[in-house]
């Protein structure tokens, strides 16, 4: 019985979903799935896989790329001849009786090429567009939405599967190869800075209990508790895990934080790039910059983080979260 070793990364659940349905159909095929979490597996158990076996890898897309998490675990993983077929979720919206799909980015082939040089074979490259969860930027897709996304994606991983698990190729995301080579700039710049921007937007409200859930949840340890209060470090993934999981809904988007950032931002750029500092380079303008915002937004995520204990503050900057509104349905 051929085994398939089907490792996913999920924050908010659309690849687990995903990775599951897969593994039912694997089942139905007489198939021998076995399902690990990124999170939890131990990379050096990972050295059993049989040659035979099929290994699918699936992982959502953030700032088109998978997240580092993903990238470290296949940099990681141990080499190989098996067969390897890839897989996202990215952000799926209905419109009507469409879904228009997410952007993948560079993941599948930073992933393949990282894959191939361990000697594997990629036999395919499939994205599915689930609701999209990055729900500080934009207001949560309604339930009927997601419904619709779940039984659409459902009815696809039955159609890809059956592909998969009878021994053929799927490349099916190769149709996106131009529009997805084409924003690689976007997903760099995201890898080499924005993660970490993101990853000062989390904060929790006056709700907060301190009962360490997000904490505990965080897949990466990313969160800890700084003077009786989560703090959010630069190993955040922005998985949007702990947003989701909070019982009391208290983690929210720092809207506020970062329109102050900016306009601070804005005045002091203006004043040392018009006059002081001279930049040629548009690549060098861009992370000096970027650098510049990056440490302005720690500097004040501080501050913010200590006027968090008051509760009154608290409040106020809770009501400058578009998460804090009833229309963003956090
Ligand atoms: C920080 C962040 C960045 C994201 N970037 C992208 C993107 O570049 N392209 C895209 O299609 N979806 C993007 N998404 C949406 C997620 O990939 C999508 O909702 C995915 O299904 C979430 O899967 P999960 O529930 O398993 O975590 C992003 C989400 C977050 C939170």
């Amino acid at each position: 019985m051929v085994e398939v070793f089907i490792y996913y990364f999920s924050g908010t659940g659309n690849a687990k979903k995903i990775a599951f349905w897969f593994s039912e159909f694997a089942k139905k095929k007489g198939l021998e799935p076995k399902l690990f979490d990124i999170a939890k597996k131990d990379v050096l158990s990972l050295k059993e896989i049989p040659s035979s076996a099929l290994i699918m890898f699936i992982s959502p897309i953030h700032g088109f790329n998978f997240p580092e998490i993903t990238l470290r675990f296949i940099k990681n993983f141990p080499k190989g001849k098996n067969r390897v077929v890839l897989m996202n979720t990215r952000a799926g919206l209905k419109l009507g009786r469409f879904v228009t799909p997410g952007l993948t980015g560079i993941a599948f082939y930073l992933s393949t090429l990282l894959l191939k040089i361990k000697g594997y074979k990629i036999s395919g490259m499939i994205p599915f567009d689930m609701p999209s969860n990055w729900i500080s930027l934009h207001p949560a897709l309604k339930q009927n939405a997601k419904d619709y996304l779940a039984q659409v994606n459902y009815q696809r991983v039955e159609k890809h599967a059956e592909k998969i698990y009878s021994g053929k190729s799927d490349f099916y995301a190769c149709r996106e190869i131009i529009i997805d080579l084409l924003i690689s700039p976007i997903a760099l710049a995201y890898f080499i800075l924005g993660r970490f921007i993101i990853a000062k937007s989390f904060y929790a409200n006056d709700q907060c209990n301190v009962c360490g859930l997000c904490v505990r949840e965080c897949p990466v340890q990313a969160i800890r508790m700084v003077n009786q209060r989560p703090f959010w470090t630069l190993h955040c993934q922005n998985c949007m895990k702990c947003f989701n999981r909070c019982p009391q809904k208290a983690i929210e988007a720092a809207h506020g934080l970062f329109l102050i950032t900016s306009i601070v931002y804005s005045v002091l750029a203006s004043l040392l790039f018009n006059s002081f500092i001279k930049i040629k380079s548009p690549f060098m303008d861009w992370m000096v910059t970027s650098i510049l915002f990056l440490m302005l937004l720690l500097s004040f995520y501080q501050v913010q983080h200590l006027l968090l204990k008051n509760k009154t503050i608290a409040k106020i900057i809770s009501k400058t979260s578009l998460t804090h509104y009833q229309f963003w349905r956090h």
